[in-house]
């Protein structure tokens, strides 16, 4: 590979791998009573309650699509939209540990991800730059200038490395970016349920840092630095904020004052990723509406979304609903493509194991025009039979791949007693050789797509499970697939969930 940034990655994805007999490198001992703090703390910042309202609570999960009037952009709205999207949802307890939970699901539940909001003439929230503190529902005026700049209302994205590193050691990269997925996917539902039309802005991963002032390495001096990943526009006329801070508030916490292992690649395969988003290839496309969704509004749906611990290992998912989550999946399923309408380059291979009037066994759902590439990469005696009448759903294979999902999924027995196990393909070595700040968007697409499926199983009583826990060339082993072409990058269950009655439930904010 002739750029030297996509070789890095291209060395990062390998070594990250995890094998039947080998792990990725990660720490040997793990102290739990050293994890890295969850909550960054920006003191000396002038700190503002938010409303905690959900202004759009009657909204029916089938609904979601319905064109409507968009609330004015205050501080109510957006106090209801942050609690939909990036906000605690519950807090947990459990034989003296307690822990939250929040509306997006993370890797470990580390949650490596810091979100900012940018205001201009917002009523009720002061211009310029603040950390959404989840932990309070509160805003930190992080910067701001003195000048009036044109209304609008930005948020972004920054990712604390370590706090993935810590417990995943190198492969922790790779978790930061599917979090940045699930991320996107949280903010999109929760921005169409406020009549709001979200865009990713193209800008450079420099000026995004310099946007949320992530670059000021006199800020972070002795405390972890954050990542700059992207800025999203709330609103459809997506022009980038004026961010020409004069003045700064506040110092970050420390979040790990006694770190026990260095994984310098993390920060090398970052800098090789750093970038702008590609342009759009594709115009975003009017989200269907799910006729046969049941009524149960939105807003629950997203805030009683759960990862499954445990799956029951014999329901079976009726036909609609496995119909309804792959069809959210294509162009116009879901408002997420509205956020991302660029040519899908993730395709779920799906192994079924209980789904109504489908035969157990290998699937592949082809989500753009690759059928002939993914036909020649894959094994040659997948039979790539139509499976479906209305859906690019093609069995490969038929058979009972329980045992299989479990061992290729880090032998975790979710893999095998969920109702569908899905390994996100990529396409891999072609968009990272054109442009190495792809390998973060191929696991954004990962990631939203895992989203996507969790919130259709949750809305119809079901759950899902991330598993970025898998072994990477045992799954390209069983498909057949002997170059990096296409990668797995994510597994994902969906199935009936069995609750741990020990765990007791309280309030997110009381
Ligand atoms: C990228 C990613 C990878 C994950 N990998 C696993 C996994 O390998 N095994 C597992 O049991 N859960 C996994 N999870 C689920 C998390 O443990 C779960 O999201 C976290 O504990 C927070 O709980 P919640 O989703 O219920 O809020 C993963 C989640 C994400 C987003």
């Amino acid at each position: 590979m002739s750029d030297p940034r996509a070789a890095r990655v291209m060395a990062y994805h390998a070594r990250s791998k995890h094998a039947l007999d080998r792990y990725a490198a990660g720490p040997g001992t793990l102290d739990w009573e050293a994890q890295p703090a969850a909550f960054r703390d920006w003191t000396g910042c002038t700190q503002t309650a938010l409303p905690r309202e959900i202004l759009v609570s009657d909204i029916a999960w089938g609904e979601i699509a319905a064109a409507r009037e968009p609330l004015p952009f205050d501080a109510r709205s957006l106090g209801s939209f942050l609690r939909l999207s990036l906000g605690l949802t519950a807090w947990k307890e459990y034989a003296g540990s307690r822990w939250s939970l929040r509306a997006h699901p993370s890797s470990g539940n580390l949650h490596p991800t810091e979100s900012w909001l940018i205001t201009s003439q917002v009523p009720g929230i002061a211009d310029g730059l603040h950390h959404y503190q989840n932990l309070y529902h509160a805003l930190e005026h992080r910067a701001w200038n003195d000048g009036t700049s044109a209304p609008g209302v930005w948020l972004g994205f920054s990712s604390i490395h370590w706090r993935e590193a810590w417990k995943y050691g190198e492969r922790a990269f790779r978790y930061c970016q599917l979090d940045m997925g699930h991320v996107l996917a949280a903010v999109s539902y929760a921005a169409a349920l406020h009549g709001w039309q979200p865009r990713l802005l193209r800008l450079d991963s420099n000026k995004v840092a310099q946007a949320l002032g992530v670059d000021r390495s006199e800020d972070f001096s002795g405390v972890e630095t954050e990542e700059a990943e992207v800025i999203v526009a709330l609103h459809a006329d997506a022009n980038p904020p004026d961010t020409t801070w004069q003045h700064y508030a506040g110092t970050p916490s420390l979040l790990d004052p006694r770190p026990l292992y260095q994984w310098p690649v993390i920060e090398e395969v970052a800098a090789a990723t750093r970038g702008a988003l590609p342009a759009t290839a594709s115009a975003a496309q009017a989200i269907a509406t799910h006729t046969d969704a049941s009524d149960i509004r939105a807003a629950q749906v997203i805030l009683k979304r759960r990862s499954a611990q445990a799956f029951d290992g014999v329901s079976v998912i009726p036909h609609s609903l496995f119909k309804r989550m792959l069809s959210s999946l294509l162009a116009g399923g879901s408002p997420v493509w509205q956020l991302w309408p660029h040519t899908p380059r993730v395709h779920p291979v799906l192994l079924v194991h209980r789904v109504e009037g489908v035969a157990p066994g290998l699937y592949v759902l082809p989500r753009a025009d690759v059928v002939e590439s993914l036909g020649s990469a894959l094994r040659d005696s997948f039979s790539w039979q139509v499976a479906d009448d209305t859906l690019p759903l093609y069995r490969l294979v038929t058979a009972q791949a329980g045992k299989t999902a479990r061992t290729l999924s880090c032998h975790q027995d979710i893999a095998a007693h969920c109702a569908v196990t899905f390994m996100m393909l990529a396409e891999f070595e072609a968009p990272i050789a054109h442009d190495a700040a792809a390998y973060r968007h191929l696991h954004w697409e990962a990631g939203m797509l895992g989203h996507i499926l969790t919130l259709e199983a949750e809305a119809a009583g079901w759950r899902g499970t991330g598993i970025g826990c898998f072994f990477d060339d045992a799954d390209h082993e069983v498909l057949g697939l002997k170059d990096a072409q296409f990668q797995v990058i994510y597994h994902y269950a969906i199935g009936m969930a069995l609750d741990d009655a020990r765990i007791s439930t309280l309030p997110a904010y009381a």
